[in-house]
């Protein structure tokens, strides 16, 4: 893969990078993304329809079924070579913050500190009612595999249903993660994002505020997406194959 000489030297100079992630990240560890259809169990379902509070209200037991299904999926599932160059990145980098829209955990698993999830995690669910946080257990969600309904449990503090600590459609994201996205997308030279269609906001916002401030706008994805006309550099790629490439043309002597 070639990379343009003035893409490899912004990096190497960059003080401040945001790297921003989305689905695409994680494809290559078999985790699929949010626009696909889905598939087995849940094929006759829309991602879309799922993930709204009012699915949740209406069926509690069958949006739990489909988050305790993916968690499984995710706890089943390996860091692939794109979370791993991301954490190589963030040693090259004086200050690298990571914002993902992700709600699986492998940007930590493959190593990386200090994950801002601006969508919210599928290992930190909380009561629907209350807001406590609820602590799942370290065991897979095995009974997920074959159940669509699976109950969610009950919140010891109040009794009321635990709900998934992600980020629903129509629902603000989590005010301290957005803050520190949006601070680190302010102040970096260079905006890389991994992954995403950018086509959910105000997640898709980061990138064109880091155009607006004169950032260096770079994007890894092997389809078109609704960035294609703001970014600087467009690698056209699995993250997976370009992300630990584009490293390795920016610093040959590792
Ligand atoms: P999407 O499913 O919208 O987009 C995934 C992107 O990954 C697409 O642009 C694909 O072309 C790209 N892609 C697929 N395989 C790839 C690979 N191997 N390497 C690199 N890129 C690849 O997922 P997101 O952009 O993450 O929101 O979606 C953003 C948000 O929309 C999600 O967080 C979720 C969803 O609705 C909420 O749940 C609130």
């Amino acid at each position: 893969m070639e990379f343009a000489e003035d893409l490899l030297s912004a990096l190497r100079e960059a003080e401040r990078v945001v790297v921003f992630t989305g689905a695409g990240v994680s494809a290559e560890s078999g985790i699929p993304t949010f626009r696909d259809a889905l598939t087995g169990l849940w094929e006759q379902y829309k991602a879309e329809e799922l993930a709204t509070e009012e699915a949740f209200l209406r069926e509690p037991d069958l949006v739990w079924g489909w988050y305790e299904w993916r968690r499984l999926r995710v706890m089943r599932a390996n860091p692939n070579p794109a979370h791993r160059a991301i954490v190589a990145l963030a040693r090259r980098i004086p200050k690298m913050t990571l914002v993902t829209q992700n709600v699986d955990d492998l940007h930590e698993r493959a190593g990386s500190a200090d994950v801002i999830h601006v969508h919210g995690s599928l290992f930190h669910p909380r009561c629907h009612a209350c807001g406590q946080p609820f602590a799942l257990g370290d065991e897979p969600p095995v009974e997920a595999e074959g159940a669509r309904w699976l109950a969610p449990p009950r919140c010891r503090q109040c009794g009321g249903p635990v709900r998934p600590g992600v980020v629903w459609f129509g629902e603000l994201l989590p005010e301290d993660q957005w803050d520190r996205a949006t601070e680190a997308t302010e102040n970096c030279s260079l905006f890389l994002c991994v992954g995403t269609s950018s086509l959910v906001y105000p997640a898709a916002q980061l990138p064109h505020t880091a155009a607006y401030r004169q950032a260096t706008v770079v994007q890894v994805n092997p389809h078109p997406t609704a960035l294609d006309k703001v970014v600087r550099h467009n690698v056209v790629g699995l993250a997976g194959e370009a992300m630990p490439q584009l490293l390795a043309a920016a610093w040959p002597e590792d």
